[in-house]
Order: structure tokens, then sequence, then C-alpha cells
């Protein structure tokens, strides 16, 4: 049986992480075959490729470079973890996949979509999550959020991104609602402004509804 792949995306500070992590948990209360990767990274060799990506010593990193980065992390990522998880049956939860290079290297650092869509093409061969779980908030809010976890974990400019400002931000996040807007059967945009308990019960209520179609 083909398993499930599911992605979370959305701008810094969304809550993704926590969100992902009680959804596994709910996932293997259940006895469900779940694998948690996330992008860039993944693999040894992605997160090699990840530690370039985010160093904020990195301040001269072409867009382009940038760009081809994410994809190689990715081509790494399909054929080491996402493909031989989903032949086996698993249900794959991937936190952040192509989408997050439409947003950000399309519509935040304002390389052309098409030639994006092109490249992703090439790397995944097509294969597309069967559902985006979108964790959408304004960019202010979820900016505020992210530099209050760095500071108090003693992280400064921890990601690349985070030091960038709020118009990079909202046109990141103006990028995901439009891919949202184009795709409302894969992409479900969940308000995450809210506490993290009635995000998590959205969460669980579109996963639940995709798995009991697809397994
Ligand atoms: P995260 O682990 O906090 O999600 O950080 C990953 C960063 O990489 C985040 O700032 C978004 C960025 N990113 C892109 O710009 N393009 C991509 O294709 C992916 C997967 C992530």
């Amino acid at each position: 049986m083909p398993g499930v792949f599911i992605t979370f995306e959305g701008i810094e500070g969304s809550g993704k992480s926590t969100q992902i992590s009680r959804l596994l948990q709910y996932l293997t209360e259940q006895r469900r075959p779940v694998t948690l990767t996330r992008e860039p990274g993944g693999t040894p060799i992605g997160d090699q490729v990840r530690r370039i990506l985010l160093d904020p010593l990195n301040r001269l990193l072409d867009p382009t470079t940038e760009l081809l980065l994410y994809a190689a992390s990715r081509a790494q990522h399909l054929r080491e973890v996402i493909r031989p998880a989903l032949a086996s049956g698993r249900i794959v939860l991937c936190d952040r996949f192509s989408d997050a290079t439409i947003a950000y290297q399309g519509y935040g650092r304002g390389l052309s979509v098409p030639v994006i869509r092109e490249l992703d093409r090439i790397v995944t061969a097509g294969l597309r999550p069967r559902l985006t779980v979108l964790l959408d908030l304004p960019a202010e809010t979820g900016l505020g959020r992210a530099r209050g976890r760095n500071t108090s974990q003693g992280l400064h400019g921890e990601a690349r991104f985070e030091n960038e400002d709020i118009a990079f931000h909202s046109n990141v996040r103006n990028g995901y609602l439009q891919l949202a807007k184009e795709e409302p059967g894969r992409i479900r945009t969940v308000n995450a402004a809210r506490s993290p308990e009635e995000v998590q019960e959205d969460i669980r209520t579109i996963v639940d509804e995709v798995l009991d179609k697809a397994m």
C-alpha cells in the first residue's frame, strides 16, 4: 500500500515544530506508521547543505545558489527518506517541502516562479504531497514569536531568514496564501494565531479526514 505524504508550511514562528510533534504523538498513539522529517535536511548530506543555507555568516549567498541548494537537499531527501518511506506504506510528515521554495525563493527573493516550478518538477519527478497544512498568521506575529524563541534560547539570528524584515516575511506569507488559493484541495489553511491546542485540533480533523480516505 502506498503511504501518505503530508507537508507543513508557514512563515517563521507559525508553530510548525510544536504542531508536528503533537500530531506525531497523536498518530503514533493510533499505531500508525509515521516518518517525521524536514527540509532543508532530513539526511546527513542534506544536513550539511542545511548548515550552509542557514548560516547567518553566509551573507553573500546568491539567490540562485540558494535555490539550487534547497533543490539539492530535496533530491537527496526524496531518494533516501521520502520515497522509501512512502513505498513501504508509511505516513510521511515533512516540515516544509516544494511550496516553501515557491514562497521563499519566489515570492520572498523574487526569483521566477515558473523557473522554480520547472526545477522542482525535475527534482521531485512530479511527486506532490497528498496534503499540505499551511499554518497561517501575520508576519509581525510570527516574527515576534521566532525572535522571542531565539533570544530565550540564547540564539542570535539563528536562521538567515529570521534576520529578514517584515516586508520579506509578508511577501512569503502572501505567496503561501496565493498557493493555497490555487490548490485548495491539497493546501489547507489553518489559522495559527490561536492557542496551540486549537490549532492542533483543526490539524487533527484535517489529517484524520485525509487518512480515512487514503488508508
Ligand atoms: P526551519 O527549519 O525553521 O523551517 O528553517 C528552514 C528555513 O529555510 C526557513 O527559513 C525557510 C527556508 N526555506 C526556504 O527558503 N526554501 C525552501 O525550499 C525550504 C524547504 C526552506
